[in-house]
């Protein structure tokens, strides 16, 4: 039997053990669309946290918003997103499956043109499924829409939105003067977004439905390569803390080409998936091309007035955005480790191999498991103790099924950091075993010392 990819087996472990499942599964699943179980919301909730503590709370230059998801379709005018926010499109004219033209004649080895008002030249490119002929390339929109209010028809068309970004910049007033900031200052937002994506791919990787992390920085104009460099040693520091190694992560500067006409440098930040490397995050000066079509198209005044030169500006934009769905997907590869031959120097399981998922403690789903070695009295009562004491400050997991070795393998599939054994001897010397995921260094510590124990180890 062929053997299975790091793809696969991650796919198959977020399954088995609750961290990912396919949308709407006992229908036979939804359109690339994915849910969080019950490990997934953990890991997503703890990186979400994360991300606004290094990026919004943790800084003095930087307030936070959380804006509605459907707005008004004027700002999808405004923004670009109606008349450009689209991809190009071919049909298989025999098995009428749809696939993305560029990605069809980049897998070719060609490059495609970046003008959106050509079609693509895919002479010569078959469909990749079945062979058949394809059809000429042609844009499609990525918004969903939908119908707002009772009355059907134009007038309340409305989109799910695409980016969180426009709610950031259509809140940019509301924020400086409220909060009265000064230039240059941040708004962070985390939120859903939504794109009717032609191919869905990689598992969550390329989803219809999904979470950003974005910051829209607001600066004057001079001295904009400062902030950018600033920006991008951020998320370079949130990559390290994430677990990501410096070797799997790409700095890839986009050409001027490739670039949208009004941004005067972008990065993208790619990761070295197990599908190969891919985009991660972007970086991207966008000028004032986005103050400045909402002022036109709102005829709301949006310039800042400097109160010490009294001088007006239309703030310029730097924008650091980050995909919650692929930081997951990354965190996920980075951390998954099979181990051949077993780890474990008590496991009474079998030793072919075990799999280890080391993710950063910050971040694991699941902080402390308990396990009591027998399910009866005194043992039982003390270890339901210590999960009551503990839980109120992290996630903890009661398991008391099983040998201690399978226990163990089970809590590092999932990236626990930390294993209490409650085992004979704790009714008389009132201390437990607590085992370290990476260093599976044991040691005892008094149950009446656990709390202040893990809040040395364990910060969030
Ligand atoms: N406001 C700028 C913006 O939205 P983008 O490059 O289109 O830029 C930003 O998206 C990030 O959102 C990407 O770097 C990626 O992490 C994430 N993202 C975009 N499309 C996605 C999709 N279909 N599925 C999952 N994540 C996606």
């Amino acid at each position: 039997m062929a053997e299975l990819s790091k793809m696969d087996k991650l796919i198959s472990l977020c399954k088995r053990r609750g961290f990912i499942f396919p949308s709407s599964e006992i229908y036979g699943g939804y359109s690339a669309i994915y849910d969080f179980g019950p490990l997934g919301v953990e890991l997503s909730n703890n990186i979400k946290k994360a991300w606004w503590r290094m990026f919004v709370r943790e800084r003095d230059d930087m307030v936070g918003l959380d804006s509605s998801i459907l707005m008004s379709p004027k700002i999808w005018e405004a923004s670009g997103h109606v008349q450009n926010f689209s991809d190009p499109l071919v049909d298989c004219k025999k098995c009428h499956q749809r696939f993305r033209a560029d990605h069809l004649l980049e897998s070719a080895g060609l490059k495609p043109g970046y003008d959106k008002d050509q079609p693509l030249d895919t002479k010569g490119l078959k469909c990749p499924e079945c062979g058949g002929e394809l059809t000429e390339s042609r844009q499609f929109n990525l918004m969903f829409k939908t119908q707002v209010g009772s009355m059907e028809g134009s007038t309340s068309e409305a989109y799910l939105r695409p980016e969180t970004a426009g709610g950031i910049f259509v809140n940019y007033k509301n924020v400086q003067q409220t909060m009265r900031k000064k230039l240059p200052f941040g708004i962070g937002q985390i939120g859903k977004a939504f794109r009717n994506e032609i191919t869905v791919e990689n598992y969550i990787f390329r989803v219809r439905e999904f979470e950003q992390m974005e910051i829209e920085y607001f600066i004057k104009p001079d001295n904009w390569e400062k902030h950018f460099e600033e920006l991008l040693n951020l998320m370079k520091k949130w990559c390290a803390y994430l677990g990501l190694k410096e070797a799997n992560l790409v700095y890839h500067e986009i050409a001027d080409e490739e670039r949208a006409f009004y941004s005067k440098r972008t990065i993208d930040i790619e990761y070295n998936y197990p599908f190969g490397q891919k985009e991660l995050y972007g970086l991207a000066y966008r000028t004032d091309y986005d103050l400045g079509r909402h002022q036109k198209f709102s005829g709301e005044d949006l310039t800042y007035l400097d109160p010490e030169t009294n001088e007006k500006t239309l703030p310029h934009v730097i924008e650091p955005s980050f995909g919650l769905q692929r930081t997951i997907l990354a965190v996920l590869s980075e951390a998954f480790e099979e181990v051949k031959g077993g780890r474990s120097t008590t496991t009474e399981s079998n030793k072919e191999e075990e799999m280890v998922l080391r993710l950063p403690y910050d971040l694991a789903p699941v902080k402390i498991a308990i396990f009591p070695l027998s399910k009866k009295e005194p043992l039982l009562g003390i270890a339901e103790d210590i999960a009551k004491d503990l839980c109120p400050f992290w996630n903890v997991q009661y398991d008391e099924t099983g040998s201690v070795g399978k226990r163990y393998r089970r809590q590092d599939e999932i990236g626990t950091p930390y294993c209490i054994t409650v085992d004979f001897d704790t009714p008389n010397d009132g201390k437990v075993t607590v085992r370290d995921r990476d260093t599976m260094e044991q040691e005892r510590v008094e149950v009446k010392e656990l709390r202040n124990f893990f809040q040395k180890k364990l910060i969030y």
